[in-house]
């Protein structure tokens, strides 16, 4: 039996998040915000943090600098029982961060990349990361020091027995190039949300993106905000609904819906099932600040997800 249930080797960084803002950032002015929050974020660890906190075992390397918030970001992680002993320290490169500025449905992302860019091959230990059900990446577009080598990390690590997962993120460049494609064809899920999903795809709507993506990867689910998610399989297709709530906020609730999935998938549980549980999560995810505060109260988790779970239970049976 391998040591962990999923690995994933990516970044570490806090979120700042502000709410309530005005409208026009006007420049030379003193702006209030009448809320703040600041918190574990980066999609990496968000996924890490919450999939424990769902049950599984979680392996996680990664690179912070020698500075407060990384101490912070590491501290939560520990905190929820992710295994960082293979954690590197950069003396030269402070932990990045993402300052967040809420609006109402909507929101600016504002990423200083620090050590998020500085994660390299050579730091991986491919034995640890094997030792493991499933392996999944995370931000193929803000891990610069690993991009161009994520098809050979793919490569290895399915020759070694690992499933992967991928969810890109946004591509701050919008040209969604740099070894992607030569990078899916390891990948065994793929998890974009919708825009993702039309970039990498092309074509002239989602139908014809999701298509041919699920030419090269056999398990392509695409997340689609307050509508849930769908997953498509071969020539297969199925959806399920989101949960219907007043969400605080959406930060991280993909990477939260990723951690619900996956949680499932590594059980070996049935695709509608790894859906219904990726909406869970990814909803539980929207009701506090942030992508990792809701799974950090487990009474608070634990009825959430009884609650929802017998909810749609009821619905199917
Ligand atoms: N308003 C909402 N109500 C209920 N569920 C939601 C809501 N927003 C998001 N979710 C859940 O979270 C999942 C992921 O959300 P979304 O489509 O925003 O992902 P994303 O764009 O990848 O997010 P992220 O910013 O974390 O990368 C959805 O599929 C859904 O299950
Ligand atoms: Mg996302």
């Amino acid at each position: 039996m391998p040591r962990f249930d999923v690995t994933i080797a990516g970044e570490l960084n806090l979120d700042l998040i502000l709410y309530g803002l005005p409208e026009q950032l006007t420049p030379e002015r003193e702006l209030l915000a009448d809320r703040m929050m600041l918190t574990l974020g980066s999609s990496s660890a968000i996924v890490a943090h919450n999939l424990s906190n769902l049950g599984a075992r979680v392996g996680f390397i990664s690179k912070i600098g020698c500075d407060p918030l990384g101490q912070i970001a590491v501290e939560r992680l520990k905190q929820a029982h992710v295994d960082v002993s293979r954690l590197w320290q950069d003396e030269n490169t402070g932990t990045g961060l993402s300052v967040i500025l809420q609006r109402a449905g909507w929101r600016n992302i504002l990423t200083y990349l620090g050590t998020i860019a500085e994660l390299k091959l050579v730091d991986l230990d491919l034995d640890y990361l094997a030792d493991s059900r499933h392996f999944h990446y995370s931000s193929f577009y803000l891990q610069r020091g690993l991009q161009s080598d994520v098809p050979e990390l793919f490569r290895r690590l399915k020759e070694l027995g690992v499933s992967i997962s991928l969810d890109t993120n946004d591509d701050p460049d919008d040209c969604w190039q740099g070894g992607l494609m030569n990078s899916l064809k390891f990948v065994d899920v793929f998890l974009p949300n919708e825009r993702e999903a039309q970039k990498i795809g092309g074509g002239n709507d989602l139908e014809t993106a999701v298509s041919r993506l699920a030419e090269i990867v056999p398990v392509v689910v695409v997340k689609m905000g307050q509508r849930g998610a769908m997953a498509r399989c071969g020539k297969g297709c199925i959806t399920s609904a989101a949960i219907t709530l007043e969400p605080v906020d959406a930060v991280g609730a993909g990477d939260s819906f990723n951690a619900g999935f996956l949680s499932q998938y590594v059980r070996g549980a049935d695709l509608e099932t790894c859906l219904a549980y990726g909406n869970l999560a990814g909803a539980l995810s929207t009701t506090r600040p942030g992508g990792t505060e809701a799974f950090r109260d487990s009474l608070q988790r634990e009825a959430f997800l009884k609650t929802y779970a017998n909810a749609r239970g009821k619905k199917h049976g």
